[in-house]
């Protein structure tokens, strides 16, 4: 129901039961929030979208207040201004002066937050809060004097990944947020999926930087510097950049990193192209024997990590395929140190990925051969970007050029792993290809590319019923169990941590974040539609990994550079 209340003495539609945040945003009317996110029930813990309502002695939360018919509001009153700029300046008040070192520096909201309210001297003093880094976690470093305690964090790690693996420590003014136990981070049951740093409001999460290490190598000179980008790469790139995506901008990040002086250039859509073969094979065999186990696929580390923790039992069904860098990456140290004549010893093999999560799998036991791992360094797409900025190449004037021989394409299906439910319907395709040798209609994946924590569908192939599980973000494990619960079965299931997939990974931009998840995906769909090479089976690199490369190479041919193993991991809680 709609009715009328008064904001800045003009009338506005509200809504029954909506916030008054919500209908001031209708209506094109912005106040600030700090602890309040979208999809979130309220919290009320900051205090800094208060507004004024007539009547009311205090200031009101916009964010946890229902609107009531004829409200009368005052979003920016003298009274509501100081009130806010007090929150602030309070905040501001023991948090270290350091924002030219923050990694946080110009995407920060606590900064924005000062800026947009004028303040420009520090009125209050207080204790600052004593420092402590923790640089434990392969992917995530956390310092605690930033944090403004909003629990922020607290909430996407509980209640969007489902993992719990931080909370509010101590009590009054040594509150503070940490892993159970107040123990480090790589004590404690994080997945490094990293969905807690895109959402803190200043530097107290941030990920981990592999960029100083790259740049160190790019100096070596008797050491060839390897890169591989995963296809949603260059779409994250032209984003941070400012500039609008086109096809040639795959082709031009190729020519940006030759310059920057990288020996040899890869899509890591070529270990995609791979996995999504592998997997097919694996799919084939166990329908074959008639295995009644479902095969989980294991392209997200952060999920593989979940699984090892907290469902061990399922551990025998995890798919052993590599993920797609690690693939790539085990190609590099193999293939083209052989085809190239260096030592893999000699070869600095860094990956580009939007998942944060990348940075922890490279570093997995089993993800090494003969003690030279298959990835030596881990970027995000915002490192990538600070990269090409530090060496001043100017994107919007240079030639695009080709990836690297024999690895220098993959198909439209490895881009579609970025989004939840891609890669299964990759994998459905090619076990179609390969029976009927033509395409599968796309209508039948209709039921995968839709919304949801959880999708089922079944595709009839060769008279046999393919049943198939989507877990789009970890909330979907809980649909899963019910589904097993009332006694259905399914062939192959695909869990992503990230809701949304990769196209919503924490290695991928912070600025309008909501906005670009969509058109990164109808990016992804739109090249998939055009792409002649919609299939690894089509595509000539993959026809010759699998026709020439397997069966010429000695430490291919047997495929285990191709596999890995996991363990039961204890965690504390
Ligand atoms: S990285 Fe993911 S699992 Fe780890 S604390 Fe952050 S949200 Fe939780
Ligand atoms: S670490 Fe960041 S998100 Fe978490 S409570 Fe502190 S400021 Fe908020
Ligand atoms: S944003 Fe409303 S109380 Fe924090």
């Amino acid at each position: 129901m709609l009715f009328t209340i008064q904001v800045n003495n003009r009338k506005i539609k509200a809504e029954k039961g909506e916030t008054i945040l919500s209908a001031l945003n209708r209506n094109g009317i912005r106040i600030p929030t700090l602890c309040r996110m979208a999809d979130f029930s309220p919290t009320g813990a900051c205090r800094i979208c208060v507004v004024e309502v007539e009547g009311r002695d205090r200031l009101v939360t916009a964010c946890s207040q229902p609107v009531e018919e004829w409200m009368k509001i005052r979003t920016h009153s003298p009274r509501v201004i100081t009130a806010r700029k007090t929150i602030v300046e309070m905040l501001l008040s023991n948090h270290p002066d350091d924002c030219l070192y923050c990694d946080k520096n110009l995407n920060c909201e606590l900064q924005r937050l000062a800026e947009e309210l004028n303040i420009r001297e520090r009125r209050i003093r207080a204790k600052k809060i004593k420092p402590r880094l923790d640089q434990s976690s392969p992917a995530i470093v956390r310092e605690l004097s930033k944090c403004i305690l909003c629990g922020r964090c607290i909430r996407v790690c509980e209640e969007l990944i489902s993992a719990n693996s931080i909370d509010f420590i101590g009590k009054g003014s040594k509150t503070h947020v940490g892993p159970a136990m107040d123990r480090d981070f790589n004590f404690s049951s994080c997945i490094h999926c990293g969905q807690c740093v895109m959402v803190c409001p200043t530097g107290a999460l941030h990920e981990k930087h592999n960029l100083v290490e790259v740049q160190d190598y790019l100096h070596h000179n008797d050491i060839a510097k390897v890169i591989q980008y995963s296809p949603l790469v260059t779409i994250g790139i032209a984003e941070e950049m400012g500039i609008k995506y086109n096809k040639d901008f795959d082709r031009t990040l190729n020519s940006i990193l030759r310059r920057i002086g990288f020996n040899k250039i890869f899509n890591s859509g070529v270990g995609t192209d791979i996995c999504i073969t592998e997997i097919a094979g694996q799919l084939l065999e166990r329908i074959k024997n008639e295995t009644e186990d479902p095969l989980y696929i294991s392209a997200c580390p952060s999920w593989v990590k979940y699984a090892e923790q907290f469902m061990p039992d399922i551990i025998p069904q995890l798919s052993t395929v590599k993920s797609p860098q690690q693939l790539t990456g085990g190609l590099i140290k193999t293939l083209i140190a052989d085809s190239s004549g260096i030592m893999p010893e000699k070869i600095f093999s860094v990956s580009v990925t939007p998942c944060m999560a990348m940075k922890f799998e490279a570093r997995r036991d089993g993800m090494m051969r003969k003690g030279i791992s298959d990835v030596d360094s881990v970027m995000t797409v915002r490192e990538l970007a600070r990269l090409i900025r530090l060496y001043g190449i100017d994107i919007s004037n240079i030639e695009p050029e080709p990836a690297d021989e024999p690895m220098e394409g993959s198909s439209s299906a490895a881009g579609l792993t970025e989004i939840s439910g891609g890669i299964t319907e990759a994998v459905l395709r090619l076990v179609y290809f390969y029976e009927y040798k033509n395409d599968a209609d796309k209508q039948l994946f209709k039921r995968l590319r839709a919304g949801g924590a959880f999708r089922e569908t079944s595709l009839m192939i060769a008279n046999r019923k393919i049943a198939v599980a989507v877990v789009d973000g970890l909330t979907g494990l809980e649909k899963l169990r019910a589904a097993f619960n009332a006694g259905r079965k399914y062939n192959l299931i695909e869990v992503m941590t990230c809701p949304g997939g990769c196209i919503n990974g924490a290695g991928m931009p912070f600025a309008m974040h909501e906005i670009n998840i969509k058109s990164r995906r109808k990016i992804i769909y739109q090249a998939d539609e055009t792409d002649p090479i919609n299939l690894p089976c089509k595509s000539p690199v993959n026809i010759n990994m699998y026709d020439k490369y397997l069966k010429e190479n000695e430490v291919l041919s047997d495929k285990k550079v191709f596999y890995t193993h996991y363990i039961k991991r204890n965690v504390l809680l």
